[in-house]
Protein backbone atom coordinates (compact mmCIF):
# COMPACT_ATOMS: atom_id res chain seq x y z
CA UNK A 1 0.00 0.00 0.00
CA UNK A 2 1.22 3.49 -0.47
CA UNK A 3 0.81 5.83 2.27
CA UNK A 4 -0.10 9.04 1.12
CA UNK A 5 1.49 11.86 3.65
CA UNK A 6 -0.14 15.10 3.95
CA UNK A 7 1.59 18.20 5.04
CA UNK A 8 -0.68 21.29 7.07
CA UNK A 9 -0.25 23.89 8.92
CA UNK A 10 -1.24 23.39 12.41
CA UNK A 11 -2.71 26.90 12.53
CA UNK A 12 -4.16 26.83 9.60
CA UNK A 13 -4.57 23.60 8.17
CA UNK A 14 -5.76 23.51 4.43
CA UNK A 15 -9.44 22.36 4.50
CA UNK A 16 -8.82 19.92 0.96
CA UNK A 17 -6.09 17.67 2.83
CA UNK A 18 -8.41 17.19 5.85
CA UNK A 19 -11.17 16.54 3.71
CA UNK A 20 -9.42 13.57 1.62
CA UNK A 21 -8.36 12.40 5.19
CA UNK A 22 -11.50 12.57 6.34
CA UNK A 23 -13.35 10.53 3.50
CA UNK A 24 -10.19 8.15 3.99
CA UNK A 25 -11.78 7.66 7.31
CA UNK A 26 -15.23 7.05 6.07
CA UNK A 27 -14.58 4.91 3.61
CA UNK A 28 -12.55 2.38 6.47
CA UNK A 29 -9.20 3.65 5.70
CA UNK A 30 -6.38 4.16 8.67
CA UNK A 31 -5.19 7.92 9.26
CA UNK A 32 -2.37 8.72 11.32
CA UNK A 33 -2.95 12.45 12.89
CA UNK A 34 -1.05 15.07 15.07
CA UNK A 35 -3.25 15.60 18.64
CA UNK A 36 -1.35 17.98 21.22
CA UNK A 37 0.50 15.05 22.86
CA UNK A 38 1.28 12.64 20.41
CA UNK A 39 0.65 11.34 16.73
CA UNK A 40 -2.42 8.51 16.54
CA UNK A 41 -3.63 5.95 14.29
CA UNK A 42 -7.03 6.89 13.78
CA UNK A 43 -10.19 4.61 12.28
CA UNK A 44 -14.15 5.71 12.50
CA UNK A 45 -15.59 3.96 15.58
CA UNK A 46 -18.26 2.63 13.51
CA UNK A 47 -15.48 0.99 11.08
CA UNK A 48 -14.88 -2.47 12.98
CA UNK A 49 -12.56 -3.86 10.06
CA UNK A 50 -10.57 -0.61 10.20
CA UNK A 51 -10.78 -0.53 14.19
CA UNK A 52 -9.28 -4.55 14.05
CA UNK A 53 -7.02 -3.55 11.22
CA UNK A 54 -4.88 -0.88 14.03
CA UNK A 55 -4.15 -3.61 16.07
CA UNK A 56 -3.14 -5.57 12.83
CA UNK A 57 -0.59 -2.58 11.68
CA UNK A 58 0.69 -1.63 15.22
CA UNK A 59 1.13 -5.35 16.24
CA UNK A 60 -1.01 -4.26 19.18
CA UNK A 61 -2.20 -7.47 21.16
CA UNK A 62 -5.97 -7.79 20.98
CA UNK A 63 -7.03 -6.97 24.40
CA UNK A 64 -5.70 -3.90 24.59
CA UNK A 65 -8.44 -0.95 24.44
CA UNK A 66 -8.59 2.38 22.18
CA UNK A 67 -9.51 5.91 22.99
CA UNK A 68 -12.08 7.47 21.18
CA UNK A 69 -11.21 11.04 20.25
CA UNK A 70 -13.94 13.36 20.22
CA UNK A 71 -14.68 16.87 19.47
CA UNK A 72 -17.18 17.96 21.88
CA UNK A 73 -18.82 17.25 24.94
CA UNK A 74 -22.19 16.27 23.86
CA UNK A 75 -20.02 13.78 21.50
CA UNK A 76 -18.84 12.61 24.61
CA UNK A 77 -22.10 12.69 25.85
CA UNK A 78 -24.01 10.49 23.18
CA UNK A 79 -21.12 7.40 23.72
CA UNK A 80 -21.32 7.14 27.37
CA UNK A 81 -23.71 5.84 30.20
CA UNK A 82 -25.18 8.88 32.00
CA UNK A 83 -21.95 10.16 33.42
CA UNK A 84 -23.28 12.07 37.02
CA UNK A 85 -22.37 15.78 37.23
CA UNK A 86 -19.01 16.04 38.25
CA UNK A 87 -17.38 13.72 35.59
CA UNK A 88 -19.52 16.28 33.02
CA UNK A 89 -17.85 19.11 35.21
CA UNK A 90 -14.40 17.61 35.15
CA UNK A 91 -14.36 17.59 31.08
CA UNK A 92 -15.73 20.87 30.42
CA UNK A 93 -12.97 21.79 32.59
CA UNK A 94 -10.18 20.12 30.89
CA UNK A 95 -11.30 19.40 27.15
CA UNK A 96 -9.71 19.91 24.67
CA UNK A 97 -7.03 19.26 26.36
CA UNK A 98 -4.51 16.36 27.60
CA UNK A 99 -7.17 14.17 29.85
CA UNK A 100 -8.54 10.63 29.30
CA UNK A 101 -11.57 9.76 31.21
CA UNK A 102 -12.75 6.55 31.62
CA UNK A 103 -16.81 5.95 31.67
CA UNK A 104 -19.45 3.17 31.44
CA UNK A 105 -20.07 2.97 27.38
CA UNK A 106 -23.28 2.87 25.64
CA UNK A 107 -23.57 -0.14 23.08
CA UNK A 108 -22.83 2.69 19.83
CA UNK A 109 -19.09 2.04 21.04
CA UNK A 110 -18.28 -1.26 19.69
CA UNK A 111 -16.55 -4.20 21.68
CA UNK A 112 -13.72 -3.71 18.53
CA UNK A 113 -12.76 -0.41 20.27
CA UNK A 114 -13.12 -1.09 23.80
CA UNK A 115 -11.36 -4.60 23.67
CA UNK A 116 -14.54 -6.02 25.31
CA UNK A 117 -14.79 -4.02 28.24
CA UNK A 118 -17.79 -2.42 29.37
CA UNK A 119 -16.20 0.77 29.99
CA UNK A 120 -14.69 3.19 27.16
CA UNK A 121 -11.58 5.84 27.29
CA UNK A 122 -12.49 9.32 25.97
CA UNK A 123 -10.78 12.44 25.42
CA UNK A 124 -11.00 15.63 23.27
CA UNK A 125 -7.25 16.73 21.81
CA UNK A 126 -6.25 20.16 21.80
CA UNK A 127 -5.12 20.23 18.20
CA UNK A 128 -6.90 22.16 15.31
CA UNK A 129 -6.03 19.28 12.64
CA UNK A 130 -7.48 16.60 15.56
CA UNK A 131 -10.57 18.50 16.29
CA UNK A 132 -11.38 19.16 12.38
CA UNK A 133 -10.68 15.67 11.13
CA UNK A 134 -13.29 14.81 13.94
CA UNK A 135 -15.74 17.05 12.22
CA UNK A 136 -15.80 16.52 9.07
CA UNK A 137 -15.82 12.52 9.61
CA UNK A 138 -19.11 13.46 11.47
CA UNK A 139 -17.97 10.51 13.96
CA UNK A 140 -15.66 9.86 16.93
CA UNK A 141 -12.50 8.42 16.24
CA UNK A 142 -10.77 5.63 17.79
CA UNK A 143 -6.77 5.82 18.05
CA UNK A 144 -3.72 4.95 20.06
CA UNK A 145 -0.80 6.01 19.52
CA UNK A 146 0.39 5.93 15.78
CA UNK A 147 3.72 4.08 16.71
CA UNK A 148 4.66 -0.07 16.12
CA UNK A 149 3.54 -1.60 19.71
CA UNK A 150 6.57 -1.20 22.60
CA UNK A 151 8.21 1.66 20.21
CA UNK A 152 8.35 5.35 21.91
CA UNK A 153 4.92 6.97 21.10
CA UNK A 154 5.47 9.58 18.00
CA UNK A 155 6.15 12.96 18.41
CA UNK A 156 6.84 13.92 14.70
CA UNK A 157 5.11 12.64 11.64
CA UNK A 158 8.58 11.03 10.19
CA UNK A 159 8.54 9.08 13.15
CA UNK A 160 4.76 7.87 11.81
CA UNK A 161 6.36 7.01 8.65
CA UNK A 162 9.04 4.91 10.17
CA UNK A 163 6.51 2.79 11.66
CA UNK A 164 4.16 2.31 9.79
CA UNK A 165 4.74 3.37 6.44
CA UNK A 166 2.90 1.09 3.47
CA UNK A 167 0.25 -0.48 6.23
CA UNK A 168 -1.87 2.43 6.53
CA UNK A 169 -3.83 4.85 4.49
CA UNK A 170 -2.67 8.41 5.19
CA UNK A 171 -0.38 10.81 7.41
CA UNK A 172 -1.67 13.74 8.51
CA UNK A 173 1.94 15.46 8.82
CA UNK A 174 1.89 19.07 11.19
CA UNK A 175 5.23 19.05 12.56
CA UNK A 176 6.10 18.30 15.78
CA UNK A 177 3.80 17.62 18.75
CA UNK A 178 2.97 20.24 21.73
CA UNK A 179 3.14 17.58 24.93
CA UNK A 180 5.33 14.86 23.18
CA UNK A 181 4.03 12.65 26.37
CA UNK A 182 0.35 11.12 25.96
CA UNK A 183 -2.63 12.00 27.70
CA UNK A 184 -3.38 11.39 31.41
CA UNK A 185 -6.00 8.61 31.85
CA UNK A 186 -8.54 8.56 34.62
CA UNK A 187 -10.79 5.90 35.72
CA UNK A 188 -13.81 8.19 36.95
CA UNK A 189 -16.11 4.63 37.65
CA UNK A 190 -13.96 4.14 40.46
CA UNK A 191 -13.91 5.37 43.93
CA UNK A 192 -11.51 7.10 44.83
CA UNK A 193 -11.15 8.04 40.95
CA UNK A 194 -8.17 5.68 39.55
CA UNK A 195 -4.95 7.08 38.06
CA UNK A 196 -4.46 4.40 35.22
CA UNK A 197 -1.44 6.57 33.15
CA UNK A 198 -0.07 9.77 34.53
CA UNK A 199 0.28 12.08 31.35
CA UNK A 200 0.29 15.35 30.27
CA UNK A 201 -2.09 16.85 32.20
CA UNK A 202 -0.27 17.11 35.44
CA UNK A 203 -2.59 14.62 38.25
CA UNK A 204 -2.40 17.66 40.98
CA UNK A 205 -4.62 19.65 38.62
CA UNK A 206 -7.04 16.79 37.98
CA UNK A 207 -7.23 16.49 42.12
CA UNK A 208 -7.50 20.22 42.72
CA UNK A 209 -10.78 20.24 39.96
CA UNK A 210 -12.28 16.84 41.75
CA UNK A 211 -11.31 17.93 45.14
CA UNK A 212 -10.23 14.62 45.61
CA UNK A 213 -6.73 12.24 45.53
CA UNK A 214 -6.40 10.10 42.92
CA UNK A 215 -5.76 6.34 43.74
CA UNK A 216 -2.30 5.79 41.84
CA UNK A 217 -1.38 2.12 42.08
CA UNK A 218 2.09 1.25 41.46
CA UNK A 219 1.50 0.14 37.40
CA UNK A 220 0.77 3.83 37.26
CA UNK A 221 4.37 4.91 38.44
CA UNK A 222 6.11 2.97 35.89
CA UNK A 223 6.50 -0.38 38.65
CA UNK A 224 5.37 -3.74 38.12
CA UNK A 225 2.64 -5.09 35.56
CA UNK A 226 -1.14 -4.20 36.25
CA UNK A 227 -3.86 -6.32 36.54
CA UNK A 228 -5.12 -6.39 33.22
CA UNK A 229 -9.00 -6.21 34.30
CA UNK A 230 -8.16 -3.12 36.30
CA UNK A 231 -5.87 -1.52 33.70
CA UNK A 232 -5.45 -3.26 29.98
CA UNK A 233 -2.54 -2.79 28.47
CA UNK A 234 -0.36 -1.62 31.50
CA UNK A 235 1.06 -5.08 31.43
CA UNK A 236 3.12 -4.15 28.52
CA UNK A 237 6.69 -3.39 27.45
CA UNK A 238 6.28 -0.05 26.62
CA UNK A 239 8.67 2.38 24.73
CA UNK A 240 11.16 0.86 24.68
CA UNK A 241 14.73 1.58 22.55
CA UNK A 242 16.39 -1.24 21.18
CA UNK A 243 19.29 0.00 23.23
CA UNK A 244 19.47 -1.48 26.74
CA UNK A 245 18.29 1.57 29.24
CA UNK A 246 19.23 1.44 33.03
CA UNK A 247 17.54 4.38 35.45
CA UNK A 248 19.33 5.86 38.41
CA UNK A 249 17.08 7.06 40.64
CA UNK A 250 17.08 8.62 43.88
CA UNK A 251 14.35 9.49 46.63
CA UNK A 252 15.12 13.70 46.83
CA UNK A 253 16.90 14.87 43.62
CA UNK A 254 18.40 17.91 45.27
CA UNK A 255 20.04 16.56 47.60
CA UNK A 256 21.22 13.62 46.03
CA UNK A 257 22.10 14.77 42.50
CA UNK A 258 25.38 14.29 43.12
CA UNK A 259 25.27 10.83 43.86
CA UNK A 260 23.27 10.48 40.94
CA UNK A 261 25.93 11.59 38.51
CA UNK A 262 28.11 9.71 40.32
CA UNK A 263 26.78 6.84 39.78
CA UNK A 264 25.44 7.02 35.70
CA UNK A 265 29.75 8.09 35.08
CA UNK A 266 30.32 4.70 36.95
CA UNK A 267 27.51 2.60 34.32
CA UNK A 268 28.97 4.43 31.66
CA UNK A 269 32.19 4.34 32.10
CA UNK A 270 31.64 0.50 32.47
CA UNK A 271 30.09 -0.36 29.68
CA UNK A 272 32.26 2.07 27.35
CA UNK A 273 34.98 -0.32 29.05
CA UNK A 274 32.97 -3.16 27.32
CA UNK A 275 33.44 -1.31 24.31
CA UNK A 276 29.46 -0.66 23.77
CA UNK A 277 28.53 2.40 21.85
CA UNK A 278 27.06 4.14 25.38
CA UNK A 279 24.69 7.16 25.86
CA UNK A 280 23.48 9.47 29.29
CA UNK A 281 20.42 10.85 29.24
CA UNK A 282 20.54 13.88 31.49
CA UNK A 283 19.18 17.11 32.78
CA UNK A 284 20.89 20.58 31.19
CA UNK A 285 22.09 21.24 34.75
CA UNK A 286 24.56 17.88 34.78
CA UNK A 287 25.60 17.15 31.26
CA UNK A 288 28.86 19.27 31.99
CA UNK A 289 29.72 16.40 34.24
CA UNK A 290 29.19 13.52 31.64
CA UNK A 291 31.22 15.64 28.73
CA UNK A 292 34.96 13.55 29.46
CA UNK A 293 33.32 10.16 29.46
CA UNK A 294 33.70 10.13 25.43
CA UNK A 295 29.77 8.97 25.14
CA UNK A 296 26.77 10.32 23.48
CA UNK A 297 25.57 13.00 25.95
CA UNK A 298 21.61 13.57 25.44
CA UNK A 299 20.55 16.44 27.33
CA UNK A 300 16.58 16.25 28.04
CA UNK A 301 16.32 19.92 29.28
CA UNK A 302 16.04 22.00 32.99
CA UNK A 303 14.81 19.87 35.93
CA UNK A 304 13.25 23.34 36.80
CA UNK A 305 11.24 22.98 33.68
CA UNK A 306 10.17 19.67 32.98
CA UNK A 307 7.88 20.65 29.94
CA UNK A 308 10.45 20.65 27.98
CA UNK A 309 12.25 17.10 29.32
CA UNK A 310 9.01 15.61 28.43
CA UNK A 311 8.73 16.75 25.03
CA UNK A 312 12.03 15.61 24.21
CA UNK A 313 11.76 11.96 25.85
CA UNK A 314 10.47 10.10 23.27
CA UNK A 315 12.30 11.80 20.24
CA UNK A 316 15.11 11.51 22.50
CA UNK A 317 14.89 7.50 22.85
CA UNK A 318 13.90 7.35 19.03
CA UNK A 319 17.41 8.75 18.34
CA UNK A 320 19.12 6.44 20.66
CA UNK A 321 18.75 3.64 17.83
CA UNK A 322 19.14 6.22 14.99
CA UNK A 323 22.84 6.80 16.75
CA UNK A 324 23.12 2.63 16.95
CA UNK A 325 23.41 3.27 21.16
CA UNK A 326 23.17 0.03 22.60
CA UNK A 327 23.56 1.24 26.24
CA UNK A 328 22.21 3.79 27.68
CA UNK A 329 21.57 5.43 31.47
CA UNK A 330 18.94 8.21 32.09
CA UNK A 331 19.09 10.19 35.25
CA UNK A 332 15.85 10.12 36.91
CA UNK A 333 13.52 13.35 37.88
CA UNK A 334 11.34 14.17 40.84
CA UNK A 335 8.01 12.44 40.52
CA UNK A 336 6.28 15.94 41.10
CA UNK A 337 3.78 17.18 38.29
CA UNK A 338 4.91 16.55 34.71
CA UNK A 339 7.58 14.25 36.48
CA UNK A 340 5.24 11.45 37.40
CA UNK A 341 4.68 10.82 33.64
CA UNK A 342 8.18 11.50 33.20
CA UNK A 343 9.15 8.49 35.06
CA UNK A 344 6.58 6.37 34.28
CA UNK A 345 7.78 6.23 31.31
CA UNK A 346 11.49 5.71 31.87
CA UNK A 347 10.96 3.21 33.77
CA UNK A 348 8.92 1.19 31.43
CA UNK A 349 11.47 2.02 29.13
CA UNK A 350 14.22 0.23 30.67
CA UNK A 351 11.43 -3.11 31.12
CA UNK A 352 12.71 -1.99 35.29
CA UNK A 353 16.49 -1.59 35.13
CA UNK A 354 16.05 0.94 37.94
CA UNK A 355 19.29 1.45 40.20
CA UNK A 356 18.21 3.82 43.69
CA UNK A 357 21.34 5.83 45.16
O1 LIG B 1 -2.46 11.18 24.26
C1 LIG B 1 -2.96 10.10 24.05
O2 LIG B 1 -3.68 9.52 24.89
C2 LIG B 1 -2.69 9.44 22.69
C3 LIG B 1 -3.29 10.33 21.61
C4 LIG B 1 -3.22 9.71 20.26
O3 LIG B 1 -4.62 10.65 21.95
N1 LIG B 1 -3.24 8.12 22.64
C5 LIG B 1 -2.70 7.07 23.30
O4 LIG B 1 -3.33 5.85 23.06
O5 LIG B 1 -1.74 7.17 24.02
P1 LIG B 1 -2.67 4.44 23.45
O6 LIG B 1 -3.54 3.41 22.86
O7 LIG B 1 -1.28 4.41 23.05
O8 LIG B 1 -2.87 4.36 24.98
C6 LIG B 1 -4.18 4.22 25.45
C7 LIG B 1 -4.18 3.61 26.80
C8 LIG B 1 -3.85 2.13 26.77
O9 LIG B 1 -2.88 1.86 27.73
C9 LIG B 1 -5.16 1.46 27.11
O10 LIG B 1 -4.95 0.32 27.87
C10 LIG B 1 -5.91 2.53 27.88
O11 LIG B 1 -5.52 3.72 27.29
N2 LIG B 1 -7.35 2.36 27.72
C11 LIG B 1 -8.07 2.53 26.60
N3 LIG B 1 -9.36 2.19 26.80
C12 LIG B 1 -9.47 1.83 28.09
C13 LIG B 1 -10.53 1.37 28.91
N4 LIG B 1 -11.75 1.21 28.41
N5 LIG B 1 -10.27 1.08 30.18
C14 LIG B 1 -9.02 1.22 30.68
N6 LIG B 1 -7.95 1.64 29.96
C15 LIG B 1 -8.17 1.95 28.68
MG1 LIG C 1 0.58 3.93 22.93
Amino acid sequence: METVVLKVDPERPDEDSLRYAADVLKRGGLVAFPTETVYGLGALISKREAVKRIFEVKGRPLDNPLIVHVSSVSMFLELVDSPPEDVVRLVERFWPGPLTVVWWKRSLVPDEVTAGLSKVAVRSPAHLVALKLIELSGEAIAAPSANRSGKPSPTRAEHVVSDLYGLIDVVVDAGETIHGLESTIVDLTASPPRLLRPGALPIEEVEKALGVRLEIPHYARGHGEAEVALSPGMKYKHYAPEAELVVVEADDYSAKLADVVAKVRVLASRAKEGRRRVAVLCSSETRDEYLDLGVEVLDLGSRQHLFTVAKRLFATLRELDAKGIDYAVAEGFEERGLGLAIMNRLRKASGGAVVRV
